[in-house]
């Protein structure tokens, strides 16, 4: 599973922490990311000892992952999220970016269906003002109108994997990744409602308003922002 930067140690100390949150009889929503695999692996370490929990996952990546951990998978078909663990790019307040790993469009129907969205993160994610690239999961067909209207947005689009020899980045959905950069962000919920806007975006990596607890890990500990 992709790592962005951070240290590991810390990483493992807020997934683990979540991964104590959880209640026997859970139905956890799994995310994707180094950050959330930890929580992924503690919660199947709690499955091995007798939790008895079942996992929705937010992508391939973390499927993957919860079968070899133990974890029973299932659909929000069947049932929505009691809490939902998932890591983050970059965190200001309760306002976060994500979609590092293209899983982004998943990860907010998980998130949102969720009684509790607990984030995990070590402590480089956490910022005054959200800057980072804005990762759009684009329909194929899509990419050139969404970077021009990114544009008359003030943001510059970005193909995710455009100088990889196989080709670029390519989401569980079959669909394309935009990184777009507006530079500092001074309201994420007015750029996510434009962005939505734009004909052929599946899905925007801005998350507003929807982290009901914020975990951070440090080397040392946990600090928790509730
Ligand atoms: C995937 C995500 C991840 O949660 C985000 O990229 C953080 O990943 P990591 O925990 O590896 O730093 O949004 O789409």
């Amino acid at each position: 599973m992709k790592t962005t930067g951070g240290s590991e140690a810390a990483k493992r100390a807020a997934g683990e922490r979540a991964a104590e949150l959880v209640e026997d009889g859970a139905v956890v929503g799994l995310g994707t990311g180094s950050t959330a695999a930890h929580a992924i692996r503690a919660l199947g370490e709690r499955v091995g000892q007798g939790l008895d929990l079942r996992g929705i996952p937010t992508s391939y990546g973390s499927a993957d992952l919860a079968r070899e951990a133990g974890i029973e998978l299932v659909t929000l078909d069947d049932a929505l999220p009691d809490v939902t663990i998932d890591g983050a790019d970059q965190i200001a307040g309760f306002d976060l970016i994500k979609g590092g790993g293209a899983a982004h469009t998943r990860e907010k129907l998980v998130d949102s269906a969720a009684k509790r969205f607990v984030v995990v993160a070590d402590p480089s994610k956490e910022v005054e003002s959200l800057d980072h690239p804005v990762p759009l999961e684009v329909l194929p067909s899509a990419r050139e109108p969404v970077s021009r209207a990114v544009a008359g947005l003030g943001g510059e689009a970005e193909l995710r994997g455009a100088e990889r020899k196989d080709g670029p980045v390519v989401t569980d959905n079959g669909n394309l990744v935009l990184d777009c950069d507006f530079g500092r962000i001074e309201s994420p919920a007015e750029l996510g409602d434009e962005l939505s806007a734009i004909p052929g975006v599946l899905e925007h990596g801005l998350f507003v308003g929807l982290a009901d607890d914020v975990l951070v890990g440090t080397d040392g500990g946990v600090e928790e922002r509730r």
